[in-house]
C-alpha cells in the first residue's frame, strides 16, 4: 500500500482539521468545538460541529476526518486527498512503489503531472509575475502595471488576495527565470506556460505585456492565468488587434467551461451568503471583493455553462447574474437565465441599468454607490419573472407584440423543468395578465388559477434537488427495518467513550451469559457487528480510547456512524456513571433473555431428535435461568437496579 497507516498517522498529526475546515466554512468556537454551516447541505442554522480529529453535522451526519473532508468536498479520491493535505502540511509523499497495470500507471503519471504542473504555475504567479508586480524593475511594464492597478482603484492587499501579477516585454524571461530554477520545462510547455519557438531553437514565454491573474481552484491550485493587455501596448500602432484578454490554453488544469474566477477566494463568503454573483469580468470580480462583496466571481471569458451552474449550486442557493448591460452582456444574461431554466434553477438579475461595468460604476462614486449595489444584490428577483413583466407591459397596446410575448414566455416555461415553479408562473400569466388558456398551447392544462395565483415561490436552488440526492435519502440504502432502539443509542454514546466508561463495561461483562463479547450488550444485528469487529481488532480497545473515530467506517448505516459521531462530541454530564450501570444491568438482563430464547429453540431440536439426556440437561439450564430472570426483573420493580 503507498500510504500507510504511520505515513496517514503521520499527515494527519501535521495538519489541523479546525484550520482546513475553516479555509471552507465560517467557523465558531462553542465550548471544545467549533460550530459551523454545514458545507455538505443548505444549512440554515450551524448544525457543523468540528473537533479536534472530526467533524459532524447534526443535519445531514456527515461525519470523517480531515482526509474525508477534502475527499468529500472536491470530490477526490483518497489518494488525491492524501497528496494535497501533504503538499500542504509540507509532509514528504510515498512514491507509488508498485503499479499493477498500465492503466494505474498511467493514471498515477498524469496525476503526478497535473500536481507538479500546478506547482509549476504557482511558482510562476508568486515567485516570478507576482513578484515583478510588486517590486520588479527590469521592464518599464511593471511599474506601469503598478500604475495601471493603482488607477483602477486596486489595493495592495487585494493585489495580494488575488496574487495578482504582470508579464513583461522580454520574450523568454519566464523561460530564464524556470530554466535557473531547474524547473521541468517540458511541463512548463505542456501547461502552456511557456512555447516552442517555430524559428529558433529556444522557448519563448506565453504571456507577455499583460497584467495577470492567476485561475486558483477551489483545492488552491493554480490552473493558468488571464491576462489583460497593458494599456501602453493596446495602443501601440500593431498590424493586428492583440486580444484584450488573454487566458491559458486548455489544459488538463485548466477548461475555461468549468472554471469560475474569484472562486477560491469568494467560497466563504458564497457559503456564509447562500448567494453567488456572477459578473463578467476579472476586474469586476476584485473590485467588487475589495469594495466587501466578497461573493463574486466571473467566468474566464466564456458564457455561463451547466458545470458553472452546478459548482455554484453546491455552495450557493441563489445565483445572481450581474452582467454588462450592453447587447452582449443583456443576450449572456437570457442565455443563462435559459439554461438555468433547463436545470430547474431560477437564476437571479438585479436593477442595474447603467451603460458602465459594475468595477467602473463602483470607482465612480464609490460611496454613493456601494450602498446601492448592496441595496440591488439583496433585492435581486427572478430574471425569468423580470424578463415576463417586461414583455407584458411592453405589450401592453400592441397587439402583435403580445402575441410574441407569449410566445416567447410559453418558449421559457417549456424549458423550466420545475413543475412547481412552472404551474405559478402560468397561473401569473393567466390571471395577471389577461393570457387565454387557448394561447397557451400544450401548457394550457397546467394552469392551476387557484388562490396560490400571482404568488412567486420562495427564493430558493432547485438545481440541487433534481441532481443531487438528500443525503437523507442516500442513506436509506443501509438502512435497517426500523431506527436503532433509543436503549442501543444511549448504550453506544458511552460504548465510543471507552477511555471513561471502558472498565464499567468490562466489569459489568463477566455478567453476560458469553463472557468474552460485548456485543451482547446491544440488541441491533449491525450494532452487534460492529462492537465485534472493534473487539476483535488485536489493538481494538486501545484504539478505541485514542482513536475511536478510526473505527467509524465500518459502520455500515449511516446512523450508526451519526450515534457514534454524537456519542464521541457530547459533553460530559454528572451522574453519567450511574445511569450506565443502570443501562448496562438492563443490558445484562436482555442478553440473559436472549440467551434463553436460543436454550429454548435448543430443547425443541433435542426433543426433535429424541436425544433426551440433552433435553433433560437443557430444561434444567432452562429453568435455573428463568429463576435469575425473574430475579432481575424483581430487582427492577423493587428499584434496586442501580
Ligand atoms: P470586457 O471586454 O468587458 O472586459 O470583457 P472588462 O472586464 O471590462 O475589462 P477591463 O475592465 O476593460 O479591463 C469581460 C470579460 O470577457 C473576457 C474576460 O474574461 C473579461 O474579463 N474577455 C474579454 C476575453 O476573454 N477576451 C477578450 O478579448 C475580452
Ligand atoms: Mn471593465
Amino acid at each position: 500500500m503507498r500510504f500507510t497507516p504511520e505515513w496517514i498517522q503521520t499527515l494527519k498529526g501535521s495538519i489541523s482539521l479546525v484550520d482546513i475546515v475553516g479555509e471552507n466554512v465560517e467557523l465558531r468556537k462553542t465550548g471544545n468545538r467549533f460550530m459551523g454551516r454545514c458545507p455538505f447541505h443548505g444549512d440554515r442554522s450551524p448544525s457543523f460541529s468540528v473537533n479536534k480529529d472530526f467533524y459532524y453535522c447534526f443535519g445531514c451526519k456527515e461525519t470523517g476526518d480531515a482526509i474525508k473532508f477534502i475527499m468529500q468536498l472536491h470530490g477526490l479520491s483518497f489518494e488525491e486527498a492524501c497528496e494535497d493535505l501533504a503538499e500542504k502540511a509540507k509532509v514528504a509523499i510515498p512514491e507509488q512503489d508498485s503499479l499493477s497495470s498500465e492503466e494505474e500507471r498511467a493514471l498515477y503519471i498524469r496525476r503526478q503531472n497535473l500536481q507538479k504542473g500546478s506547482r509549476l504555475n504557482y511558482f510562476s504567479s508568486l515567485q516570478f509575475y507576482h513578484q515583478n508586480l510588486l517590486k520588479g524593475t527590469a521592464s518599464p511594464l511593471f511599474l506601469e502595471a503598478r500604475e495601471y492597478l493603482k488607477k483602477r482603484g486596486i489595493t495592495s492587499e487585494t493585489i495580494q488576495k488575488f496574487q495578482v501579477g504582470v508579464a513583461g516585454s522580454q520574450h523568454d524571461g519566464l523561460v530564464q527565470f524556470l530554466a535557473n530554477a531547474k524547473a521541468p520545462m517540458d511541463l512548463a510547455r505542456d501547461f502552456g506556460l511557456i512555447r516552442a519557438s517555430q524559428k529558433t531553437s529556444g522557448d519563448y514565454d506565453f504571456f507577455r505585456e499583460r497584467v495577470l491573474f492567476p485561475l486558483i481552484d477551489l483545492r488552491g491550485r493554480v490552473c493558468g492565468f488571464g491576462g489583460r493587455i497593458l494599456p501602453s501596448i493596446d495602443a501601440k500602432p500593431s498590424e493586428y488587434k492583440l486580444p484584450k484578454y488573454l487566458n491559458s490554453a486548455e489544459s488538463d488544469l485548466f477548461h475555461k467551461s468549468n472554471f469560475l474566477y474569484g472562486l477560491y477566494q469568494a467560497k466563504l463568503a458564497i457559503r456564509e451568503e447562500e448567494v453567488a454573483i456572477v459578473v463578467e469580468g476579472y476586474f469586476d470580480v476584485i473590485s467588487l471583493h475589495q469594495a466587501g462583496i466578497e461573493n463574486v466571481v466571473a467566468p474566464c471569458g466564456t458564457s455561463l455553462t451547466e458545470e458553472h451552474l452546478k459548482m455554484l449550486s453546491r455552495l450557493a442557493k441563489k445565483v445572481i447574474v450581474f452582467f454588462d448591460q450592453d447587447e452582449a452582456g443583456i443576450t449572456a444574461t437570457t442565455k443563462s437565465m435559459e439554461l438555468g431554466l433547463k436545470h430547474g434553477a431560477l437564476l437571479y438579475g438585479i436593477r442595474f441599468d447603467s451603460k458602465l461595468d459594475p468595477d467602473e460604476f463602483l470607482l465612480e462614486n464609490p460611496a454613493e454607490h456601494l450602498p446601492l449595489l448592496k441595496s440591488w444584490i439583496s433585492g435581486a428577483s427572478p430574471l425569468l419573472d423580470t424578463a415576463i413583466d417586461r414583455l407584458f407591459r411592453e405589450s401592453e397596446n400592441d397587439v402583435e407584440k403580445r402575441a410574441q410575448a407569449i410566445k416567447q414566455a410559453t418558449h421559457w416555461l417549456t424549458l423550466y423543468t420545475d413543475p412547481v415553479g412552472r404551474s405559478v408562473r402560468l397561473a401569473n400569466l393567466v390571471s395577471k395578465w389577461q393570457v387565454p388558456q387557448a394561447a397557451l398551447g400544450a401548457l394550457a392544462q397546467q394552469v392551476n388559477v387557484g388562490p396560490s395565483h400571482g404568488i412567486r415561490p420562495k427564493a430558493q436552488n432547485p438545481i440541487q434537488p433534481q441532481s443531487r440526492p438528500e443525503a437523507p435519502a442516500a442513506s436509506q440504502m443501509v438502512r435497517r427495518k426500523g431506527p436503532l432502539t433509543s436503549f442501543d443509542r444511549q448504550l453506544l454514546h458511552f460504548f465510543v467513550k471507552f477511555s471513561a466508561f471502558g472498565s464499567q463495561f468490562m466489569e459489568a461483562r463477566k455478567q453476560l451469559p458469553e463472557k468474552d463479547t460485548l456485543c451482547d450488550f446491544f440488541d441491533d444485528t449491525e450494532v452487534q457487528n460492529w462492537v465485534r469487529s472493534v473487539s476483535e481488532d488485536p489493538s481494538g480497545f486501545q484504539r478505541l480510547q485514542h482513536a475511536p473515530e478510526s473505527f467509524l467506517k465500518l459502520a455500515v448505516s449511516q446512523e450508526l456512524q451519526s450515534v457514534i459521531m454524537e456519542g464521541l462530541l457530547q459533553e460530559s454530564v454528572p451522574g453519567e456513571g450511574p445511569q450506565l450501570n443502570a443501562l448496562l444491568k438492563r443490558a445484562v438482563y436482555k442478553a440473559w433473555a436472549r440467551f434463553s430464547h436460543k436454550l429454548k429453540a435448543e430443547m425443541a431440536r433435542a426433543d426433535a431428535s429424541q436425544d433426551m439426556e440433552k433435553f433433560k440437561e437443557l430444561s434444567q439450564q432452562f429453568l435455573d435461568l428463568q429463576r435469575k430472570l425473574k430475579d432481575f426483573e424483581d430487582s427492577y420493580v423493587s428499584g434496586k437496579n442501580d
